[in-house]
């Protein structure tokens, strides 16, 4: 997929698709933005009047709860007006096409779209045939990225780690299916994380997974030693065409972090997940509710994250063009 899409002609970011083909700088200015936006979401009064007059809409085809509403949240903390478009009971549902529903809300001079759609590439089509003025966020698009998703990750390590040369991931579980893996992965490797794994029965793997530019282990005791960051994945039931596993208990039995499994990484290692998460299945209560998750701090940095792109996009679209 064309990652110059997502840059203007000074190399801000007019649309954000995927973290592939972003510059290491880039990424570290998000980091930094949302970090800056960290503080006023902590304080009384929450909002900046920075995008006061732009209009966003949330355009979920595709359920989410956790991610629609810190894009909601985020676009009301920066003053936007936001529109939440309910696609089950929309148009699209009687038969208008995916185009014909952008070309009226373009009618309506809106600014931007927050986009989650079940196939892969979506958002980028929509950014393709999307009017000039109008930037769009990958929210998510079938297996391929859900890059915000990766940016609220990467500042909630950065808050536990500081420096991601030292760092060695491990990412566990159904990578095959999963979005969140991809950008996560792209992510680290831009940042510099000493090493990537992946922890995953062969079953859950993508062919050709090394090209992602990790490390691929099938045992949990081994893949864990000396690991700084644990990312659990849900498995993604919903994407899986063919039985893939045995059965869920066996997989937490082999894959499931639980305490004993945790101990094998190193002691101040963080949990992380991005939610919804299956306890019992991919991941012991003991664990998620633990002292090393920082799960429910991933979901805050959801809003700093996602009001920093949103910010940084919008923003871009006042500065001249030379
Ligand atoms: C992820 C997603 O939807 O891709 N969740 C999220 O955005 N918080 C991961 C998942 O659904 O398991």
């Amino acid at each position: 997929m064309n990652s110059a899409l997502q840059l203007n002609a000074h190399g801000k970011l007019k649309h954000f698709l995927s973290i592939e083909g972003l510059s290491k700088a880039l990424l570290t200015e998000i980091l930094d933005t949302a970090e800056s936006f960290a503080g006023i979401t902590g304080q009384a009064v929450k909002k900046v009047p920075l995008l006061r007059g732009k209009t966003i809409v949330n355009l979920f085809f595709e359920n989410s709860t956790r991610t629609r509403t810190t894009f909601e949240l985020a676009a009301s903390r920066l003053s936007a007006d936001v529109l939440n478009i309910n696609i089950a009971t929309s148009a699209t549902s009687k038969g208008e096409s995916l185009l014909d529903t952008i070309r009226n809300l373009e009618a309506m001079h809106v600014d931007m779209f927050v986009v989650r759609h079940a196939i892969s590439g979506a958002a980028h089509f929509i950014a393709q045939h999307s009017a000039p003025h109008i930037s769009v966020i990958n929210a998510g698009d079938g297996q391929h990225a859900h890059p915000t998703q990766a940016m609220l990750d990467m500042l909630t390590i950065r808050q536990h780690k500081k420096d991601f040369t030292r760092l060695k991931v491990a990412i566990i579980g159904d990578i095959r299916h999963s979005r969140v893996a991809r950008s996560q992965i792209q992510a680290l490797n831009t940042l510099g994380a000493q090493e990537v794994r992946v922890i995953a029965p062969k079953t859950l793997l993508p062919a050709q997974i090394e090209s992602l530019d990790v490390t691929a282990l099938h045992d949990m005791e081994q893949g864990l030693k000396d690991i700084d960051v644990i990312i659990m994945l849900r498995l993604q039931k919903e994407r899986m065409t063919s039985a893939l596993l045995p059965s869920e208990s066996e997989f937490f039995k082999c894959y499931g972090l639980t305490q004993k499994k945790l101990a094998c990484a190193k002691p101040d290692a963080i949990v992380m997940h991005p939610g919804p998460i299956n306890r019992g299945v991919e991941i012991d209560s003991t664990v998620a509710d633990g002292p090393q998750s920082v799960i429910l701090r991933q979901v805050t940095n959801g809003v700093a994250i996602r009001m920093a792109i949103m910010s940084m996009v919008l923003q871009q679209s006042t500065e001249p063009v030379a």
